[in-house]
Parts: C-alpha cells; sequence; structure tokens
C-alpha cells in the first residue's frame, strides 16, 4: 500500500459503509474547458483537446496512487455530435492516437479499459482501438478507466427500458420484478460500483446528463479550473474534500454514529 493510500485509510463506522472518511472506490470526472482553455491562448478548440488528453495519465495515476479502482471519464457525450463536424472528426481521430499511444502504458500498469455510452455509433477507426484494447486489458482488475464516449444518461436510460420491455414482451421478465437492482443490471455501468466522487472542471455548476443515476449519492466537487490546468494537485484536494464530508445517504447524522 502506498503512503498517500495508507494516509487516506477509510475510517470504519458501525456498518463500514456510511460517513466521513468513506471509502473512495470511484471517481467519475466531466473534463470541461479544453475549448476556452485553447481561446484564452488564441489557439483552435482542438489544441484545448489535444492539451486535455495529454492531462488523462496524470490524474490516472494520482488517482491509482489514491486507491481509486476506478476512474469514469466523459470524453464524448452523446449531444457532443451537434458540434460542428470538424471539431468532432477532430475529437475522434484524438481519442484513437491517444488510445494507441497510451496502449502499453495501460498493459504496464495492467489498467483496464472500459467503455459506457453507445460506442456503436463510434467511427470504425476508434472502434478498432478500443476494442483492441478492451480484449487485452479485459482480466486485469483493480485499477480501471472507463471511458464514456457517446454517453448521456438520457440514451443510457433509454436503451435500458428498451431492453427490459423487450424482454417483458417476450415473457422473460415480469414488470413486478422490475427493481432498481433489475434497472441498473440493464445500464451501461453493470458490475460498475456507483461513483463516490464527481469532479467537474471550468467552473460550471451542472451534470450534464453524465451519470445520472449512477451519482445519486456521489459527493459533488467543482473545479475552476479549465481541464487542461486540472493538476495532480487540485486532485488530491478533491480527494482530501471527499473524506471530510459526511455522506448520509437520507440517514440523520445521529444515525451515522
Ligand atoms: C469539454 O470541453 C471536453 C470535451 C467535450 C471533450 C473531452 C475530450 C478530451 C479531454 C480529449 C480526449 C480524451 C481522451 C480520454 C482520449 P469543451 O470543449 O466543452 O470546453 P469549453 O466548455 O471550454 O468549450
Amino acid at each position: 500500500m502506498g503512503l498517500l493510500n495508507a494516509f487516506f485509510m477509510p475510517q470504519k463506522n458501525k456498518d463500514g459503509r456510511k460517513g466521513r472518511g468513506e471509502r473512495l472506490r470511484h471517481v467519475a470526472i466531466i473534463m470541461d474547458g479544453n475549448g476556452r482553455w485553447a481561446k484564452e491562448r488564441g489557439k483552435k478548440r482542438i489544441f484545448g483537446h489535444i492539451k486535455g488528453a495529454e492531462k488523462v495519465p496524470e490524474i490516472m495515476q494520482a488517482a491509482h496512487e489514491m486507491g481509486v479502482e476506478y476512474l469514469t471519464l466523459f470524453a464524448f457525450s452523446s449531444e457532443n455530435w451537434n458540434r460542428p463536424a470538424a471539431e468532432v472528426s477532430a475529437l475522434m481521430r484524438l481519442l484513437a492516437r491517444t488510445i494507441k499511444a497510451n496502449r502499453e502504458k495501460f498493459l504496464g500498469n495492467k489498467t483496464r479499459l472500459l467503455t459506457i455510452g453507445d460506442v456503436s455509433a463510434l467511427p470504425a477507426f476508434c472502434r478498432r482501438e478500443l476494442d483492441l484494447l478492451k480484449a487485452q486489458t479485459k482480466d486485469f482488475e483493480g485499477r480501471n478507466l472507463v471511458l464514456a464516449l457517446n454517453y448521456g444518461s438520457r440514451d443510457e436510460i433509454t436503451r435500458a427500458v428498451k431492453k427490459m420491455a423487450g424482454q417483458v414482451k417476450s415473457g422473460n421478465l415480469e414488470p413486478d420484478e422490475i427493481s432498481w437492482d433489475r434497472i441498473s443490471g440493464n445500464l451501461d455501468t453493470a458490475g460498475i460500483p456507483d461513483p463516490d466522487l464527481l469532479i467537474r472542471t471550468s467552473g460550471e455548476l451542472r451534470l450534464s446528463n453524465y451519470l445520472m443515476l449512477q451519482a445519486a449519492y456521489a459527493e459533488l466537487y467543482f473545479s475552476k479550473q479549465y481541464w487542461p490546468d486540472f493538476s495532480r494537485e487540485e486532485f488530491i484536494a478533491a480527494v482530501n474534500e471527499y473524506h471530510r464530508r459526511e455522506r448520509r445517504y437520507g440517514l440523520t447524522g445521529e444515525q451515522l454514529k
């Protein structure tokens, strides 16, 4: 166990789950502000995305050192297709290039790559890189990078409801058997723990259709930094802030004692 990890060891409460110092397994990030970062430097938006992609390995490493098992990054939303075509295709090329360039790092660090979102709509050259690295890393445990690609919560829940409606229609599912567990098992995040901490950079204070159901009890942290400027130090500050908070899950503070 690394020094940092030992420092942030959870303080066990009576049920081992709720309250302050709770284990931080999953951090989700909205990497916002690439465009503004570039514009303020008189550069094209894509330059900001390139710098943003370069930031990812640093934050992955910091997350690992803090004991985080799952890091989920909002890399392309289901609404981002409406951006100018040149930006969309540049983002797709950047995604494929970044995956390829980091392949050895994933294999060396034993990091599993997962995706959420409807990746079937991505260009074939992106899917090829993603599928290859997903297959090469599928047996790794403990260290996971989840890329949200063509992802939006409303699209995700719509697809899940369609799937369950089909199961009801074919007689494989009774309406009474529909529970939150059943619904969450049909979301793209099936098998992934809910995010404990959700970070958004760039000073914007919204969730933008990101993990809306999964983040029901996530602690939110908003950073003023644009994503290309977001640092390891600020990531650690967000983790420290998380450990100072008390997660109550609808209970009273007294009940947690
Ligand atoms: C939001 O900033 C960022 C995105 C829509 C794309 C995020 C993509 C990357 C960081 C690069 C690829 C990532 C990986 C993991 C390979 P914005 O463009 O909306 O910024 P703005 O609000 O300042 O315009």
